[in-house]
């Protein structure tokens, strides 16, 4: 199934390393990062776990709880998790759910047979408190994901969701952002009282809102 933004993200119940999850009981009314990896013991993956566990502190500060996918089983995740946190120097601290029988893979379209039959590509979806999907990337296997944009996008995300703005180009958390084109000029300036900057009439800046 395609899975566009705005769609629900599909429920499911799985197996995880940290023991058997409802997902939608298990994100909560947190936003959530559901994140898949070609295989276990793999050189990449093994980088992109360890980093995600790296990053723990970042996600819970912005109230995001991560869980990893691969089509592999319970006892493989298990058995891959010693070299995660030896490769990385951390201690795992986010579950990886375990799909031998593809059933989360196929829910979110993670196999792309033109890439490879077997294995889940590197997917990411970022879901939101109402469990809506706020963001889909998908990358090969060869390229393993920058989790730093991950983090600023996910930073966008929950600005631009509380605050009538849109964030432009390379926008890091607090730069000015822009104001969305549904409204004036003359009541964006009533409603930024930070100020507005309009450099064309359909591009206003203001400043970071909530900052
Ligand atoms: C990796 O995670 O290292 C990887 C997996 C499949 C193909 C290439 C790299």
């Amino acid at each position: 199934m395609t899975l566009r933004l705005g769609d629900i993200a599909p429920d499911f119940t799985a197996e995880t390393t940290e023991g058997r999850i409802n997902f939608h009981e298990w994100l909560g009314d947190s936003w959530g990062m559901l994140f898949s990896h070609p295989a276990d013991f793999t050189p990449v993956c093994t980088t992109e776990l360890g980093k995600t566990a790296l990053l723990k502190g970042e996600f819970d500060k912005r109230g995001v709880k991560a869980i990893a996918v691969s089509v592999d089983g319970l006892e493989s995740h298990l058995n891959w998790i010693p070299d995660i946190e030896e490769v990385n120097n951390v201690k795992m601290n986010f579950p990886i759910i375990a799909d031998d029988e593809k059933k989360v893979a196929e829910l979110y379209d993670m196999i792309h047979p033109n890439a490879s039959e077997k294995a889940t590509v590197r997917s990411v979806f970022i879901i939101g408190p109402d469990k809506k999907i706020k963001l889909t990337l998908t990358y090969p296997a060869s390229t393993g994901r920058n989790f730093t944009e991950l983090l600023r996008v996910i930073d966008s995300l929950q600005l631009t969701a509380n605050h009538a703005v849109a964030t432009p180009a390379d926008w890091q958390d607090g730069d000015d952002t822009i104001v969305v084109p549904s409204i004036s000029t003359e009541d964006a300036k009533v409603k930024f009282s930070k100020g507005v900057k309009e450099v064309k009439p359909y591009l206003r800046y203001t400043p970071q809102p909530n900052k």
